[in-house]
């Protein structure tokens, strides 16, 4: 599942990590945080962007994977309510569709604790475009139609954070039914759904995104949050 996990899921962006760095006002080879690092495909993209990156995620064969993948950063097995890193010990912290699973009420302290004076942290998801046809149909039928994959008033707030900005950064990739298939193969809710069922809706994924061709663009849409760490101890 973890391999399958990094082939199949897309990449961050690289403006959208340059975007939350400059807000941020990370330095240059800035030491940060990825937390609920999965297989590693954000903390690839920050440890392009030259940052002395750890990598921490509760999934051991997750982070298996990272290893692997990105042997460039250092590695734990973590939660996020558990930080295995010392106070003040990182610049910034990251998260890449992950802080939705995290129980913010430990998390945010925690974070905080880790993160150094001046600091910050981004949240980013990779969320569907549904102003693109196929998107919208296919929203319909998984049934992530008018859903964000953020609760504004989740988000981190006092007495740990407080919100510097928030931008979308727009990318498009090339696409084709049996990728929709994979990608979609990845996500909870066809993970939990029962075998049948899982099937029936892959197959009905696979058939309407076939109406669209064998290749086609796939517009996503990446949703960047940043905030300040409050307070000076
Ligand atoms: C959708 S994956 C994203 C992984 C990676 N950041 C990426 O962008 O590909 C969500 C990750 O959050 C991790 N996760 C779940 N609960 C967590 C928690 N309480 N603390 C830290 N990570 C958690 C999962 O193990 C999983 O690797």
């Amino acid at each position: 599942m973890a391999a399958e996990y990094e082939r199949r899921r897309p990449d961050y962006p690289e403006e959208a990590l340059r975007w939350a760095a400059e807000q941020i006002g990370l330095g240059e080879g800035a030491r940060v945080l990825d937390v609920g690092a999965g297989t590693g495909k954000l903390t690839r993209g920050l440890v392009a962007l030259g940052f002395d990156v750890v990598a921490v995620e509760p999934g051991a064969p997750m982070l298996e994977q990272l290893r692997m993948a990105v042997p460039q950063a250092e590695a734990h097995v973590g939660p996020a309510e558990s930080i295995p890193l010392a106070d003040a010990s990182i610049a910034a912290a990251f998260a890449g569709q992950a802080f939705h699973w995290f129980d913010p009420e430990r998390a945010l302290p925690e974070l905080h604790r880790v993160i150094a004076p001046g600091g910050g942290l981004a949240l980013l998801w990779n969320w569907w475009d549904e102003r693109d046809p196929l998107q919208r149909e296919l929203g319909e039928l998984v049934g992530y139609a008018g859903l964000e994959p953020y609760r504004d008033d989740e988000l981190p707030g006092a007495p740990w954070f407080r919100e510097l900005g928030r931008t979308v950064v727009e990318s498009v990739e090339q696409s084709s039914p049996d990728a929709i298939v994979g990608y979609l193969s990845t996500a909870s809710m066809f993970l939990t759904a029962e075998p049948q069922k899982r099937e029936e809706s892959l197959r009905k994924v696979h058939e309407l995104a076939s109406r669209y061709g064998e290749s086609f663009p796939f517009p996503r849409l990446t949703y960047v949050f940043t905030f300040a760490r409050v307070g000076d101890g």
